[in-house]
């Protein structure tokens, strides 16, 4: 295997064999490399059979592109790998084990619109009126308390303000409804493989002596549940490689608590940490404009990412007084690039916040072709 396409930070890391190993960067750093050429050097140097292997991404997308990266770094498919979201992993440990807690292999997966489905029903059940008490906001409440472990009765007994109220109302029912379902939605898988390995330490202990090495990307963006169930399995060994990014949490409105990697040194005290600063994206000018802004964030890593790609166009911002006006003057800077020859439509790409937002540039385009 060629470690060749690696820096030496991410050598380090990637070197780095048993016992808990933090690494910390910025965006577009190699920390998603890192976990790849890592699970291929447990597999390929250290002769770890790739079932004792377990790798969380933060998407079904990510895990198959790591799984094809994988592939291709290996030179062969690397059957037993377990590499999935946490959702993934917990659903296939309950489907294998979960009848240890009375949950049958074949239990439903719930979205959120079955979920909103639900509380309707809970919400009629009680007589409440769902054009008065949305249902959304109840499910991403109840969604909350699960991400933080507390159960009905401890919400109950927490609830403080009429909302709070309400919630606790429809969550011991909302429960049971799922239940009534053969229905879990996506935080019960969490919180029934949690459940699942306090209540059957055995069961715990074998999946502790399969995972001999796990590692999780995107730590930033774990919950407090993720987080416990992640110890839970690496406590035995320790051999938990985490990479992340606090600068890059943006979850935090679900459930996310960048804190925790900022604990992980305190959890782990012996953990190696290696940071990765070079960034193989983006121009410097850019780097330096990003760090500009993020670097006033009061609860921060000091880190600064760096590049050998010094030169490039400076980041401007232009102030605008209508979306009619933003496109305009954007279409007409593109135009200008093209017709001077320095470059092709291709170049080019905008990014909006909202769907919404193409409008004006839809309308600009076709008016300017
Ligand atoms: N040592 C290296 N040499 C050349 N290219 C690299 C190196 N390390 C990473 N890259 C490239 O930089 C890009 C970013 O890498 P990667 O996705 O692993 O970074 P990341 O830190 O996980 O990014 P993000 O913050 O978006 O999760 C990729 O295109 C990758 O191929
Ligand atoms: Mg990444």
């Amino acid at each position: 295997m060629d470690l060749g396409a690696l820096n030496p930070e991410q050598l380090e890391a990637v070197l780095h064999k048993d016992g808990p190993l933090l690494v910390f960067a910025g965006a577009g750093s190699g920390k998603t490399r890192v976990i790849t050429y890592r699970v291929a050097n447990l597999i390929y140097t250290h002769e770890v059979p790739p079932s004792q292997i377990l790798a969380v991404t933060f998407t079904n997308k990510a895990a198959d592109e790591m799984k094809e990266r994988l592939r291709y770094l290996l030179g062969m498919d690397i059957r037993g790998l377990w590499v999935g979201t946490f959702h993934a992993i917990c659903a296939r440990i309950l489907r294998e084990s979960g009848r240890a807690i009375d949950i049958p292999p074949n239990f439903l997966v719930y979205d959120e619109s079955d979920q909103l489905d639900l509380i309707r029903q809970v919400l009629s059940e009680l007589n409440l009126d769902e054009k008065q008490f949305n249902p959304r906001p109840i499910r991403n409440a109840i969604s909350r308390a699960k991400e933080r472990l507390i159960m009905p009765e401890q919400y109950a007994a927490q609830a403080s303000d009429y909302f709070e109220r309400i919630v606790a109302s429809v969550y011991p029912r909302y429960q049971s409804a799922l239940q009534a379902a053969n229905a879990l939605d996506f935080d019960d898988l969490l919180l029934a493989t949690i459940r699942l390995f306090t209540e059957q330490p055995r069961v715990l202990e074998r999946y502790q002596q399969q995972f001999r090495y796990i590692l999780v990307d995107e730590y930033q963006d774990v919950n407090y549940a993720q987080y416990v169930l992640v110890r839970m399995l690496a406590g035995a060994h320790g051999n938990l490689c985490v990479v992340g990014d606090d600068d890059q949490s943006i979850y935090r409105f679900r459930g996310a608590e960048p804190e925790l990697i900022l604990r992980f040194k305190h959890d782990f005290p012996d953990a190696k940490v290696v940071t990765l600063e070079r960034n193989y994206r983006s121009t410097q000018p850019i780097l330096d404009a990003a760090f500009r802004i993020i670097s006033q964030n009061r609860v921060r890593a000091p880190k600064r990412l760096w590049t050998d790609r010094t030169e490039g166009a400076p980041v401007t911002l232009t102030p605008v007084s209508d979306e009619e006006e933003e496109a305009r003057l954007i279409a007409e800077y593109i135009q200008r690039q093209v017709y001077l020859g320095r470059r092709r439509y291709g170049d080019f790409a905008i990014l909006y916040r909202t769907n919404a937002q193409s409008r004006a540039f839809e309308e600009r385009f076709l008016r300017e072709r």
